[in-house]
């Protein structure tokens, strides 16, 4: 195809309105000609006509002198009498006949026209006082006009034809039909080009514009409406639907393709697995907290297992199970010894081995000191705004010195004379970094703090708060879940150690040793990777449904550990008030709360038990009916099949923090929506609100609002809870914990951990009180 040439499409329909515009043509010059033809025809029979009366008149005329010559049987006279007939144009001439039919006199230009009368006219005569008969004379046509010419006493006497040439009668036609047919041709070429301008201005054009229109949709985006102007009303409405169903179709073929593109660029174990070789580089990944993911205890002379229920093991798992490596942890189990090596190595998962568990052995005493006491009782408190006092004691600060050292020259052992990457875990060990540092300089370090990091204010108020700082300022990457943590850590060092702060680059250099600060906001990994449906999470569904959940009424969950900053009391108050003041919802919504038991060797979690038991039986007692309990509290330690369930069934999660890390409750939730169809309240206090911002955002202390927030949740439109829920859901899978640990152990491996003048603290200079 030429660069000018038209494009077949638009040829083809530029050719089909000419076709149309010829077909109107040539039916109009049929139905023109035809009309014509016609009015020539009645034209023609007027003309003949004509020809017929000015006959008659000269018949007429002639008649009495015609009669005198018969009857003198001269006929001369009757010839003399051709001077009548100037005046009558194309009349040839006369003939008179004997009554026998014999020719008596002809006169002008008919001479020997015929000797006999034609017969046409004998016939014709018959009881007729006229008669009339084409013929042809001389090779032309003419009309013969006859009458009877009749004697004295009214006998016949002889016939009078007069003879007209009536060429120019056919000729007068055919000139009339020729110019007629100039006139329809014309006429038929004008209505072609109206034909073709007209489908053009009114169809052609706009139906180019509208397949311009559907193309640019087809490929691109356009404005909203079809191209104005359109000729049918019909094809406006249903391109507005064409156009709304291709959108649609888009944006699902879109968001497949997003989808596709987002599964290409998600994180997998296996993807997570070859970036921890590659950044490793055939070194050890050595993990350390406190808490241990697997622990054995004999219940009842049997050995059994149990995850430990908290955000800090839910998340690092599966990435232990992804990299391998090994994960140091207090062995806190009753069986724990037992099922440990010598050395306290197992490898776990128990029933799947894929990373090995060193256990660390502690005393009752070192654990009080250094877990419930100066962990739990001083920093848990510290950190976490939930008005809970902290509490310093000297004797828990040695004891948490020299556990954290335990922990690290465990992982010094570890690491023997390899090389590798060490991720120490939390607010327990935040010593840890700067002694292994001290003993393995070259080693990355790199240490995760699970929980919020406060203000200054609040953290100045503890006494060993420059230790701590320069335990932590070990490690080469320091990680928090916000960016506000890392701000109010950054302010911290600031105001409380002789240090370089970096904040362009978020470093903190101190004594020829750096450490970066950076926020690595923790998830979960995908339930479809951890719990499969199986006939035994089937029958798990049914019984939860069977137990708690009567026909129409809908479920909601929580899910914590029984903390005072999992803001439990504030949830159950709020669940009360909502009965309180939206009655119509009563028996129609069921709150299920699986509250694990924690650090109950302390006072205030102890108490917290007993607070919300009897929170929840007030409520309870208060509301129920033969067949509704407002809230069931389940305290215990629920294995993660249950929790999933529940999570799966539940119409609505609480998760109502005073203040939180993260909480990976929240996400869990998440995650375990199938269908979209869950609506979760969040409290504004928990570092997950940040990301999830399509939750039902809480005050956990503002008990009206709250309430109707959970009236909002159990209102929701179905539409409303699916649009939220797939947004959150998105976040989630794409923001999962293998992109957590992927992006953790990539910043910690572009980082050299071998400063040109180390000048670090050892170990010993740490303070230990007497
Ligand atoms: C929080 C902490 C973790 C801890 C978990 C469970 O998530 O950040 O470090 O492991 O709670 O608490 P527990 O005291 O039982 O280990």
């Amino acid at each position: 195809m030429g660069p000018f040439s038209t494009p077949p499409r638009v040829r083809s329909q530029t050719s089909r309105s000419f076709r149309a515009a010829v077909i109107i043509a040539v039916a109009f010059g049929l139905g023109a000609t035809v009309l014509k033809w016609h009015q020539t025809e009645v034209q023609k029979a007027q003309d003949v006509a004509e020809v017929d009366r000015r006959a008659r008149d000269l018949a007429n005329g002639l008649l009495t002198p015609v009669r005198e010559a018969l009857a003198r049987h001269d006929s001369a006279a009757a010839l003399a009498l051709t001077p009548r007939l100037e005046g009558f144009g194309k009349v040839i001439g006369f003939a008179v006949y004997r009554s026998n039919g014999q020719l008596f006199a002809s006169a002008r230009a008919v001479k020997g026209l015929a000797d006999t009368l034609p017969t046409a006219l004998t016939e014709g005569l018959k009881g007729e006082s006229e008669a009339v008969a084409a013929a042809r004379w001389q090779g032309l046509p003419v009309r013969l006009f006859a009458i009877p010419v009749l004697g004295e006493g009214g006998g016949e006497r002889g016939v009078l034809v007069v003879v007209h040439d009536v060429s120019y009668i056919s000729d007068l036609a055919t000139q009339r039909l020729t110019r007629s047919a100039f006139w329809i041709l014309f006429l038929m070429l004008l209505l072609m080009m109206l034909v073709v301008a007209t489908t053009w201005l009114v169809y052609d054009r706009q139906l180019h514009k509208l397949a311009e229109w559907m193309r640019r949709l087809r490929t691109e985006n356009v404005p909203e409406s079809p191209p104005p102007g359109l000729p049918v009303a019909l094809l406006v409405s249903e391109s507005n639907r064409l156009a709304a169903s291709l959108r649609a179709a888009r944006s699902v073929g879109l968001s497949e393709s997003e989808a596709a593109v987002r599964a290409e660029q998600s994180w997998t174990r296996d993807r997570l697995r070859t970036r921890a070789v590659a950044v490793l580089k055939h070194g050890q990944l050595i993990v350390v907290s406190n808490r241990e993911p697997y622990l054995h205890r004999r219940v009842n002379g049997r050995l059994q297992v149990t995850v430990p229920p908290g955000g800090l093991v839910s998340a690092l798992d599966p990435v232990l199970q992804a990299c391998g490596g090994l994960w140091v942890a207090d062995g806190s189990g009753d069986a724990d010894r037992e099922t440990a090596d010598q050395f306290g190595r197992l490898t776990v998962p128990p029933d799947d081995a894929r990373y090995t568990l060193r256990r660390v052995w502690l005393t009752k005493q070192e654990e009080h000191g250094y877990y419930y006491g100066f962990a739990n009782e001083g920093l848990w408190p510290l950190c976490h705004l939930a008005h809970e006092r902290p509490v310093f004691r000297a004797e828990d600060w040695e004891q948490y010195v020299k556990v954290n050292q335990r922990f690290a020259d465990t992982v010094v052992e570890e690491m023997g004379a390899g090389n590798g990457m060490v991720l120490v875990q939390d607010y327990q060990l935040a010593l840890v970094p700067q002694m292994v540092k001290a003993a393995r300089p070259d080693l990355r370090v790199g240490l995760f703090w699970h929980i919020p990091w406060p203000n200054p204010e609040s953290f100045r108020i503890c006494p060993y708060r420059a230790e701590l700082l320069n335990g932590i300022l070990g490690a080469d990457l320091v990680g928090f879940h916000l960016q506000q943590y890392c701000n109010n850590f950054l302010d911290t060092i600031d105001r409380m150690l002789e240090t370089r702060v970096d904040r362009d680059h978020f470093a903190i250099e101190s004594r020829g040793h750096t450490a970066h600060v950076r926020a690595f906001p923790i998830s979960v990994e995908s339930w479809r990777d951890r719990a499969p449906t199986t006939e035994a999470t089937e029958i798990l569904l049914a019984d939860i449904r069977d137990r708690y959940l009567a026909p129409g009424t809908q479920l909601g969950v929580g899910v914590d550990r029984i903390d005072y900053t999992k803001g439990i009391p504030e949830r159950f108050r709020a669940i009360g008030r909502f009965f309180e003041r939206y009655p119509q919802h009563r028996e129609r919504f069921t709150f299920v709360q699986i509250g694990a038991p924690s650090r109950t060797d302390i006072g205030r979690y102890r108490d917290l038990v007993t607070e919300i038991e009897r929170l929840a039986r007030e409520i309870n007692d208060e509301l129920q009916t033969d067949t509704w309990k407002p809230i069931h509290l389940l305290v215990g330690q629920a294995d993660g099949a249950t929790v999933h369930a529940f999570l799966r069934l539940a119409s609505t999660c609480i998760v109502s923090s005073l203040h939180d890390g993260m909480n990976l409750v929240a996400k869990e939730y998440v995650a375990a929506q199938e269908h979209d169809d869950g609506v979760l309240i969040l409290s504004e206090f928990a570092g997950a609100a940040r990301e999830l911002s399509d939750a039902l955002i809480i005050n956990p202390y503002d008990i009206d609002r709250f309430a109707d927030a959970i009236r909002a949740a159990v209102e929701m439109p179905p539409t409303e809870r699916r649009e939220r829920m797939q947004r959150m859901h998105r976040e989630v899978e794409e923001h999962n914990v293998y992109r957590w640990a992927a992006n953790l152990l990539t910043a910690l491996a572009a980082i050299d951990p071998m400063p040109s003048t180390s000048t670090l603290m050892s170990s010993r200079e740490i303070t230990v009180p007497a």
